[in-house]
């Protein structure tokens, strides 16, 4: 069976089952969002692609946008970067301040959210209008200018980020933030709140999947050990402390944000963006999940 087949028939099992869980309401304005929504969208490194249900629809990407981050902080400063951030599995929820504390503010990788916090703070001091450059370089990766922050979502999420505030407070404390607080966090949920499809998110990663090489422009984004590396991470802290349990049941590098998304590469070969709202008490999408795990194996594509 070809892949569009396999995706199509996925696709239809899943809008036809039940769909659990619940949406990420911590974040007000994400409570606003239609629970039925579900897109898919499949592309190649070779170029041939496959879209389902809503893959043009744009949603909040969130933790998602975490990857592209690092990317930047990675071009910037190389593997100095990781004296700030380690690369280790946290076994406990994404927005969890008790790491922190034990390893005296080096939070444990750059997906959970301390670890983005301080990816934010090199970029706010690497670059010169961190906010214009940061959505000039996801322009440049999706070729779709249209991307833009939400700032309904930036204001929501802002209005109760008590959590996030104790976390960048807490960094600052131990020396681990050059930036004030309020600003780095100003930045992180900017970036947070970034909106695009599924068909835009699959073309934005599709250098990872392709050894770091924009294939439109062959533009080199990161060096191949760069690459390696960060979907390295990916693999092993993509998905909080179900990271574990998506390596088993999935088989892919991926990442997801509690805006519904995930995104899923086969080095090679791939990348395969799904949005589905509703979240499983980890805070990943319960249809996102399922659907790759039916679609590496039926397809038969887990790096594994
Ligand atoms: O900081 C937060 O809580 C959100 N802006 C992002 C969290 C997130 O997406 C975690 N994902 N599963």
């Amino acid at each position: 069976m070809n892949r569009a087949t396999i995706i199509e028939n996925i696709y239809r099992d899943i809008k036809n089952s039940e769909n659990k869980g619940n949406l990420a309401n911590y974040i007000p304005e994400l409570g606003k969002v239609d629970v039925a929504a579900f897109g898919v969208h499949y592309l190649e490194t070779k170029g041939n692609s496959y879209g389902v249900g809503d893959c043009k629809q744009p949603f909040s990407i969130q933790s998602i946008v975490k990857v592209l981050s690092l990317t930047m902080a990675y071009r910037l400063l190389g593997g100095e970067l990781w004296q700030r951030v380690g690369v280790e599995s946290q076994g406990t929820a994404f927005n969890s301040l008790i790491q922190i504390e034990q390893s005296n503010g080096i939070p444990r990788n750059p997906f959970v959210n301390g670890g983005a916090i301080v990816i934010c703070d090199i970029l706010l001091s690497h670059l010169d209008s961190p906010k214009a450059d940061f959505l000039a370089f996801i322009h440049l990766l999706s070729g779709d200018k249209t991307v833009n922050y939400d700032v309904a979502v930036v204001a929501s999420e802002k209005s109760v980020g008590y959590r996030n505030k104790a976390i960048a407070n807490l960094l600052k404390s131990f020396g681990n933030l050059t930036n004030e607080p309020d600003e780095v966090l100003d930045f992180y949920f900017h970036i947070c709140s970034l909106s695009m499809s599924c068909e835009t998110l699959a073309k934005t990663f599709l250098f990872l999947a392709n050894d770091g090489i924009f294939p439109e422009s062959q533009q080199q984004i990161l060096s191949r050990s760069q690459t390696k590396r960060l979907n390295a991470v990916m693999q092993s802290c993509g998905f909080y402390d179900e990271s574990g349990d998506f390596t088993f049941r999935v088989g892919l590098p991926g990442k997801s944000g509690v805006g519904g998304g995930i995104i899923a590469l086969y080095p090679g070969e791939y990348t395969l963006a799904v949005w589905s709202p509703k979240l499983n008490d980890k805070g990943n999408s319960y249809r996102g999940i399922q659907f790759l795990e039916s679609f590496t194996t039926q397809a038969g594509t887990s790096i594994f």
